[in-house]
């Protein structure tokens, strides 16, 4: 390819099983029919492995091609640098604003299409729930799991409108909110899940106040069960599916949900306090202490 073609289109390659290629004479292999236009003389030859090759030039001296729109060198703005870890609360709130809520905003319907699996020790935790019992999902998504024990009355909440509105769509029963500050009465709840929701809170202290605030909706007794997602994603030397390297094909939420069971734990509402704090590889069940 040359000129425009080579810089401003894009272009695919269809996966193609087979190649269309002249017979050979079963007489004489050697001997190929040539012509093309005599289909009679053209069979079908499977794709062994192919190898492609790409040699390019490196440029030592500044681009000046005629095509800056595709041309890397020419863009008027340096690459944004990494985000800084936040030093106050509105850097906090401004960060998750940016990296966070913005992102799963803009990526609800999609992100939803994906999000239809749930994970089976989630449901075993939401099965155990007497008949009756109030449930809350903080960051429920989609509503993944507010439907799978019909027996309880679950609410969700999310800091996306866009998902809370998909709940609705699909019959759940969910509203807006930061996990930060859940509006329902304290002690309100017979149980609590948080699932994979935790690590998206940008410092260690807000991480905590969600705990604190799902242990603030328990009533004396009452269960939350947290996920998190691991920052060491290698667990008896195996390496998470999530990883680049080990990944082969899309990531939905059905493909690795060993990984976030990494480590499982109980223990009372400090207990869940105190893990959060010092790793988010954990998921944990956890019951509120009576008073
Ligand atoms: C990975 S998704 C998990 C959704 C759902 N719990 C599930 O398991 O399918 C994370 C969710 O957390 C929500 N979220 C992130 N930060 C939040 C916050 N501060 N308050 C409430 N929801 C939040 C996102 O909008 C998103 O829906």
């Amino acid at each position: 390819m040359k000129g425009e073609s080579r810089y401003l289109w894009t272009h695919g390659i269809t996966p193609r099983k087979f190649d269309v290629v002249p017979a050979c004479d079963p007489e004489s292999p050697a001997a190929v029919t040539s012509d093309l236009s005599n289909h009679s003389n053209l069979t079908l030859s499977r794709r062994g492995t192919r190898t492609s090759l790409t040699f390019r030039k490196v440029r030592r001296t500044p681009c000046d091609c005629g095509y800056p729109s595709g041309c890397d060198s020419q863009q008027p703005t340096a690459p944004p640098s990494p985000p800084s870890l936040p030093r106050s609360q509105t850097d906090a709130s401004r960060l998750e604003e940016e990296f966070v809520h913005r992102v799963y905003e803009e990526i609800a319907g999609h992100f939803s299409s994906t999000r239809h699996s749930p994970w089976p020790r989630v449901c075993d935790f939401l099965s155990s729930l007497e008949p009756g019992s109030i449930l809350a999902d903080v960051g429920c998504g989609n509503g993944k799991y507010l439907g799978v024990n019909p027996e309880v009355i679950a609410v969700g909440c999310d800091r996306s409108s866009a998902l809370v509105q998909i709940c609705s769509e699909r019959g759940f029963q969910a509203f807006v909110s930061d996990a930060l500050n859940v509006p329902l009465r304290s002690d309100a709840c017979d149980a609590c899940i948080s699932i994979a929701v935790i690590h998206h809170l940008s410092t260690q202290e807000r991480r905590q106040a969600v705990v604190e605030e799902l242990a603030r909706l328990l009533r004396p007794g009452g269960r939350a069960l947290i996920y998190v997602w691991a920052v060491e994603q290698e667990y008896n030397k195996q390496k998470s599916k999530y990883l680049k390297e080990t990944r082969h094909g899309p990531t939905d939420d059905s493909t690795d949900h060993n990984n976030q069971e990494s480590k499982r734990l109980t223990g009372n509402a400090t207990d869940a306090y105190n893990t959060a704090q010092d790793t988010s590889g954990i998921s944990m069940g956890c019951t509120k202490s009576p008073l």
